[in-house]
């Protein structure tokens, strides 16, 4: 069955979760499945649908922008896989389903290695579950946040070669690293061990332009259930980017982000997230 509100929910859902590790606490808030809810994907439980349905009171847009999210993470991974990148780490990677980085990878090349990270252990559980057996594929629990861990973590030096180029993805991902985590300076540890053509692709909410007290409405939701939301300007984005150039057209709202189909532009005045690619050029 399928609720109103666009999520499953009900014994469907349970069912395939019969092999679920013990250690995930269905009773505990999970951001990550938050945005499988909002996805309208399986892998989220009654806390997450009840804060979901919280924030959609707030923001009846909230589904559209992580849809957005996700057709703009399609355009970017076609762009770094048309370039010949072939592996990908991705910061904070939640649940990754409904046409996640893996999955998009491996319609080009089933060969192409990715590391998903996140500190969130029921986020790794789950996708370590939907992984299960591909051998191209890992998830890490880790704090992106500590880069020289995450480098150094034996999943992520066994796939992938910091030799060739890599697309370090982090979708919605660094808006819950406060300043006091100096995420500008953390992005450049992870800089430094990328080789010329790799890319970074990044998606950000924003307290920019006409939407701005939504956002910061929204971010105190999120003050109940994460430690730092942290909405950004442009500029503040932009810093991240140190290094890297940024491909046109810039940071933008995510469906000025090279808009294909008609779906990339939905509800495209009233989407507070940027969408950015940056590419590692030799200096
Ligand atoms: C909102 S979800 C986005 C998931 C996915 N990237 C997407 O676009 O659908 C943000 C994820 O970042 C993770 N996260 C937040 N802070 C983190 C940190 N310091 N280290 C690793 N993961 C973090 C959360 O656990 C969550 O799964």
């Amino acid at each position: 069955m399928t609720d109103p509100t666009g999520a499953h929910a009900g014994n469907d859902v349970d069912a395939i979760f019969d092999d679920l590790p013990s250690n995930i606490d269905t009773d505990v808030f999970s951001v990550a499945r938050l945005y499988d809810f909002l996805l309208g994907g399986k892998h989220n439980f009654a806390p997450d649908r009840d804060f979901g349905r919280r924030l959609l009171a707030i923001e009846p847009n909230g589904r559209v922008i992580l849809q957005q999210n996700r057709y703009f993470l399609a355009r970017a991974m076609k762009v770094m896989l048309a370039d010949g990148v072939r592996q990908f780490l991705d910061l904070g990677s939640g649940i990754p389903t409904q046409n996640y980085v893996h999955e998009l990878a491996h319609t080009v090349d089933p060969a192409a290695k990715i590391v998903y990270i996140d500190s969130d252990p029921a986020a790794v559980s789950h996708s370590n579950y939907i992984l299960k057996g591909d051998p191209n594929s890992g998830a890490v629990l880790g704090d992106m946040v500590d880069a020289e861990r995450v480098l150094g973590d034996p999943t992520v030096k066994s796939l992938i070669d910091f030799d060739q180029p890599v697309g370090l993805t982090a979708l919605a991902a660094w808006h819950f690293v406060g300043d006091g985590d100096n995420p500008a300076g953390v992005l450049q540890t992870y800089r430094r061990m990328l080789v010329p053509g790799s890319y970074l692709a990044l998606t950000h909410a924003t307290i920019d332009g006409a939407t701005g007290d939504l956002v910061r409405n929204v971010q105190s939701q999120y003050q109940s259930v994460m430690k730092n939301p942290s909405p950004r300007t442009r500029q503040e984005i932009a810093a991240f980017f140190e290094g890297f150039k940024i491909l046109e057209p810039g940071i933008v709202n995510l469906p000025a982000w090279r808009p294909e189909k008609p779906e990339d532009a939905e509800g495209a005045e009233n989407i507070w997230f940027y969408g950015v690619l940056g590419k590692l050029i030799a200096a």
